[in-house]
């Protein structure tokens, strides 16, 4: 499916975006473990997050969903009450919900196998199916186990002590499951940049949880029931706040959005770049912390963005590409190797399409170079079905003159329903 988007003049009006992604998949696994049941609030009902519950639904979990009232009732079956699937489990075009599932499922006493949509199975497994494998598990998929389908015949895992290849929370999250099942303790060190919503959710669920320096380390333990609010997703909230800061006279309030620092690395460069943001009503529930943020739009100016700053904002960061677009000077973004292994390869997917619409932005191995400002016109652009790149095209198109033409829109179901109506609700032309 298409999507048409004109220029915008300016962005104003105040939202409540979805709830966060990744702290939906957590709050529905670990629930899942839990011995009774976990009431979760403000769940993100978006295809990603649909998969898990699908995926743990097969494994004999009740989980109850009023999509309306964005909440799920999740009957938790202890940390031995999982049965195994009669069929192939489908993650879809998650990896959160593969990754995490490997991990748990490796814990199991029984034979699993798991498939996902055409990208994710071109996305790497190895990561987790190698500390898996010393774990005990037995793995076997395409290429030696790198690639989905993948089959599991998990139980019988010991505890290691593993350095993480890459700042990957989602390689954190697979350990922290198979950790809960496995003999002993589990320490997994390295990554501590990467967002930690698992070390979080598992401390507020009563897990033997314990932190070093740049280690966490976990070992059989109940999880207890607890009520889960979810805050807003701020990767979801950064597009508005990009189309806000780009386009001069916008003012855009996000309500209750997730301000984790381990997330945060987008605020600090938008920040940077000349973006008035401003925090306001900040609290904290279930451990998360959250707020509301007002971003107004100004001049920009470029910037160096280094290695040390992509995990915390490693899903925002093509979008600094077309931030950097309407920006004085470079905007330079390295070290994120990373995205090249997302949905698409994300790196030549945004510098392809920013270029066709006139952008002056060069693709490096790492990342990208966008020398700005420059005028933008709108094309037919390419999302390759990537929710973030086809978020990210949407907002170049607010400020290139004519009409873009987005292809593959409702990949946006993926992370955000509804996006192209928020964003049209909150533009002034
Ligand atoms: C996620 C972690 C990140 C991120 C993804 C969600 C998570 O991936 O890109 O969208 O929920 O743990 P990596 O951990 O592989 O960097």
């Amino acid at each position: 499916m298409e999507h048409r988007i004109k220029p915008a003049a300016r962005l104003r009006g105040e939202i409540t975006c979805p709830g966060d992604k990744s702290i939906s998949h957590r709050a529905v696994l670990f629930g899942a473990l839990a011995e009774g049941g976990t009431r979760v609030s403000n769940f993100l009902f978006a295809e990603d997050c649909l998969g898990t519950v699908e995926c743990l639904r097969r494994l004999g979990v009740h989980i109850e969903a009023d999509p309306a009232a964005k909440a799920l009732t999740i009957n938790g079956r202890g940390l031995h009450g999982l049965r195994e699937p009669n069929d192939i489990l489908n993650a879809g075009n998650s990896a959160t919900t593969m990754r995490s599932m490997l991990g748990l499922l490796a814990g199991q006493p029984f034979f699993s196998a798991i498939t996902g949509d055409a990208s994710l199975r071109g996305r790497p497994m190895r990561r987790v199916v190698e500390p898996l494998r010393s774990m005990g598990a037995t793995i076997l998929g395409r290429q030696g186990g790198d690639r989905a389908p993948l089959a599991i015949n998990g139980g019988g895992l010991v505890g290691i002590d593993y350095e993480l290849p890459v700042a990957s929370a989602q390689i954190r999250l697979a350990l922290l499951l198979a950790g809960l099942f496995a003999e002993g303790r589990t320490s997994i060190r390295g990554g501590r940049l990467a967002r930690d919503h698992s070390e979080r959710l598992l401390r507020c669920m009563g897990a033997d949880l314990a932190f070093g320096e740049d280690q966490v380390s976990i070992a059989p333990s109940p999880l207890h029931p607890v009520e889960i609010s979810i805050p807003g997703d701020l990767s979801s909230a950064a597009f508005l706040m990009a189309a806000a800061a780009i386009l001069p006279g916008s003012q855009v309030v996000v309500r209750g959005v997730g301000l984790n620092p381990t997330r945060a690395g987008f605020l600090s460069v938008l920040n940077s770049m000349g973006a008035m943001i401003i925090e306001s009503d900040l609290t904290e529930l279930s451990n998360e912390p959250r707020g509301n943020l007002s971003v107004s739009g100004t001049e920009l100016l470029g910037m160096e963005v280094e290695a040390s700053r992509i995990p915390a904002m490693i899903d925002e960061a093509p979008l600094i590409a077309v931030v950097g677009t309407q920006a004085r000077g470079v905007t330079r973004v390295s070290g994120a190797e990373e995205l090249r292994v997302k949905e698409t390869d994300r790196i030549t997917a945004i510098c392809s399409q920013l270029r066709l619409m006139g952008a002056a932005i060069e693709e490096e191995e790492g990342g990208f170079a966008v020398t700005g400002p420059s005028r933008l016109t709108g094309r037919e652009v390419d999302s390759f079905g990537d929710h973030r790149i086809a978020m990210a095209l949407a907002v170049a198109a607010l400020c290139a003159s004519g009409e873009t033409v987005i292809s593959s829109w409702e990949c946006v179901d993926i992370s955000f329903p509804g996006f192209g109506e928020v964003l049209e609700s909150l533009t002034h032309s």
